[in-house]
């Protein structure tokens, strides 16, 4: 019979190399807030409820964006395309580069989206929940404002596009 190594077997980089295992999209999460912007990539956003309308992502609890980011009044949601994967790592990288050459909308609340998405949300913060090293945000859409049919950007194995191993 085989069995699962314990908790406190749990290696962190064993963990991220499993995890990873599981594909995502990748979205950005942006808002205008003091007169700039600020945002970042996010491969933890899914889909949640329809009634009220929901999405989540989590955050690290580390992260010095997310303090910002969160005071706006409203968020922009990008679900990037298949030809984004520099522009995500653009932005998870410095902060006063993140948006350099990046075409963005901006509502009145501060939602900040890219015209390029596929699809992008206009949202608020709906609840944030503890969950260990992170934080589980869940957004209220309030406009779906842009669908574009081109395939998505997918994060897997630590890379863009999936990952078959030899
Ligand atoms: C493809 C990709 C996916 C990412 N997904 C997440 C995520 O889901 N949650 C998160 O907190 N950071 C994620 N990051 C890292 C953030 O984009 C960002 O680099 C990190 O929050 C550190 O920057 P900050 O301190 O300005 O927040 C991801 C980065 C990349 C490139």
């Amino acid at each position: 019979m085989t069995t699962f190594p314990t908790n406190q077997d749990l290696d962190p980089a064993e963990l991220r190399q499993a995890f990873g295992i599981f594909p995502s999209g990748v979205v950005a999460v942006a808002a205008e807030v003091d007169g700039a912007y600020v945002g970042l990539a996010a491969s933890s956003f899914t889909s949640v409820s329809l009634d009220p309308p929901l999405v989540s992502f989590s955050v690290a609890n580390t992260s010095k964006t997310w303090p910002d980011l969160r005071r706006s009044a409203h968020l922009g949601v990008t679900v990037l395309a298949d030809h984004h994967g520099a522009v995500a790592r653009q932005l998870a990288g410095p902060v006063d580069r993140r948006f350099a050459g990046i075409d963005v909308t901006v509502t009145s609340d501060g939602a900040v989206t890219l015209d390029e998405g596929l699809a992008t949300f206009d949202t608020t913060i709906y609840r944030e929940l503890e969950a260990g090293d992170h934080t589980i945000v869940l957004l209220e859409l309030h406009a779906v404002r842009h669908v574009d049919h081109s395939l998505p950007l997918v994060f897997h194995r630590s890379q863009f596009g999936l990952q078959r191993l030899a």
